[in-house]
C-alpha cells in the first residue's frame, strides 16, 4: 500500500535516517527529508528526488514552520535525550503526530508524562519505532496475553552485528549511570550488569546481563507488569567491561572520558555495511511469571537490527498515515497490537 500523506523525516542525513529515507523512496513514499546539515540533506534529497527542509532544533519558530502541513514527523536524530523535547514540543503546538526511534528510558518516561498534552492536542506521541522497542514491546504484550496474571517479565536481546555511530554515541551518554530495573512498577537503580542468566535465543544458551534499555518504560506502559528486567546476550569481553563499569562509574561519566570516546566513535564507520546488515540476524526472547510460579516464554527471530529498524519505522508511518493514530502517549504494541511485529518482513515468533 503506497501512502502519499505529507510527512517529515528528521535526521535524514544520519546513518539510520538515510536507511529509512532510501527504503521509503524505494517503496513509493514521498517523505520530506529534513535535518540541520544542508550539504548532506540536500544531496540525499536530490538523489532520491524528494523535497527537503533545513532547520536545527534550537529555534521553536523554525521547527513550527517546518512542520506546517505535515501529518507526522519520524524523528531519527539522536541522542534523543537532547533532541526529543524540542521536536515533541513543536508537534504538540502544530498538531503533528510524533514518532521516533529512541531506545532511551528517560525519553520514554518524559513522553509518557506528556500523555495528557498529547490527548488534549489529539496528537500521538509514539517513541521507540525501531529495533528497540518494537519487537520487545510486541513480545511483552503477547506474553501478557498468554499469562494474564503475570507479575514478572524478563526480555532479552541478542545478535547485534555492529552498532552505528549514533547508537554508540547515545550509549556513551548513559555511561557511568549504572543499571536500572523496574520493581513494583518503579524504575529502580541497580549496579551495572547487576544480574546475569543463561538464555536460549534459539541457538543454545548464552550468558546475558541486565541492561537499562527503553523497554523498562515501554513494557510497563504496555502490560502493567510491575517487575521488569531487560537482558542483553553479551560476549565475555563486554560482560567484563559492564561489570568493571560498576567501579569506574564516576570516571566513565566524566566529560573528558565521554569526549574521548565520542571522538573515537566519530572516527569509525557510520554503521554496519550493507553486507553485514544482509547477513545479520537478531533475536528477542521474553518470559513472564505469575505469583503461582506459572511461566510462559516466547521468542522472535528478526532481521539485523538496523534493517529491522528501517522496516519497522516505515511500517509505523504507514499505520499512522492510514489513520491508526490514537492520541496521547503510545507504545507500538498498545497502538497496533502484539502481532504488529509479525507484519514486518523477516520476523517469526515461536512460543516455547
Ligand atoms: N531504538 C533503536 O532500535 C535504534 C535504531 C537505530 C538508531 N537509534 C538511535 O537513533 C539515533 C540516530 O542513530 P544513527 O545511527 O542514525 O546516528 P548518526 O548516524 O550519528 O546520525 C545522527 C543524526 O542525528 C542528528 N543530530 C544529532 N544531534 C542533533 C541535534 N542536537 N540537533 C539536530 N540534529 C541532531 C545528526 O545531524 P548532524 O549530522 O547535523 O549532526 C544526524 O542526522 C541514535 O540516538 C541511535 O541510538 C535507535
Amino acid at each position: 500500500m503506497v501512502m502519499t500523506g505529507p510527512w517529515l523525516l528528521y535526521g535524514a542525513n544520519g546513518y539510520t535516517g538515510e536507511l529509512v529515507a532510501r527504503l521509503a523512496a524505494a517503496q513509493g513514499h514521498r517523505p520530506i527529508l529534513a535535518g540541520r546539515r544542508a550539504g548532506e540533506v540536500c544531496a540525499l534529497a536530490e538523489e532520491l528526488r524528494l523535497e527537503r527542509r533545513l532547520f536545527a532544533l534550537d529555534d521553536p519558530r523554525r521547527i513550527d514552520d517546518a512542520l506546517g502541513g505535515m501529518s507526522l514527523v519520524l524523528h531519527c536524530a539522536g541522542p534523543f535525550s537532547r533532541t526529543s523535547r524540542p521536536m515533541a514540543d513543536a508537534c504538540l503546538r502544530t498538531r503533528t503526530h510524533y514518532l521516533d526511534i529512541t531506545g532511551e528510558v528517560g525519553v520514554f518516561e518524559a513522553l509518557a508524562a506528556r500523555d495528557g498534552e498529547g490527548r488534549a492536542a489529539r496528537v500521538m506521541l509514539l517513541p521507540g519505532c525501531g529495533f528497540d522497542v518494537v519487537p520487545s514491546d510486541c513480545l511483552a504484550v503477547h506474553l501478557k496475553g498468554r499469562l494474564p496474571g503475570a507479575r514478572r517479565l524478563a526480555l532479552a536481546y541478542a545478535g547485534f552485528s555492529r552498532v552505528s555511530r549514533g547508537t554508540a554515541t547515545t550509549a556513551i551518554e548513559g555511561l557511568g549511570r549504572g543499571g536500572l530495573v523496574r520493581r513494583g512498577g518503579v524504575l529502580t537503580p541497580v549496579p551495572s550488569a547487576w544480574k546475569s542468566r543463561r538464555i536460549d535465543f534459539g541457538d543454545g544458551p548464552r550468558r546475558a546481563i541486565t541492561v537499562p534499555l527503553g523497554d523498562l518504560s515501554s513494557a510497563w506502559h504496555s502490560t502493567g507488569i510491575p517487575d521488569i528486567e531487560i537482558y542483553f546476550g553479551a560476549p565475555p569481553g563486554l560482560r567484563a567491561l559492564a561489570v568493571a563499569a560498576r567501579y569506574l562509574g564516576p570516571l566513565l561519566g566524566s566529560a573528558a572520558v565521554r569526549r574521548f570516546l565520542v571522538a573515537r566513535v566519530r572516527a569509525g564507520a557510520p554503521g554496519p555495511s550493507e553486507q553485514e546488515r544482509r547477513r545479520g540476524r537478531a533475536f528477542v526472547w521474553g518470559e513472564v511469571e505469575d505469583d503461582a510460579g506459572r511461566r510462559a516464554a516466547s521468542r522472535l527471530a528478526l532481521p539485523e537490527g538496523y534493517t529491522f529498524t528501517e522496516r519497522a519505522a516505515l511500517a509505523v508511518v504507514e499505520h499512522v498515515l492510514s489513520g491508526q493514530a490514537p492520541a496521547g502517549f503510545q507504545t507500538p504494541a498498545r497502538a497496533f497490537g502484539p502481532d504488529f511485529v509479525l507484519g514486518i518482513e523477516g520476523v517469526t515468533r515461536t512460543d516455547l
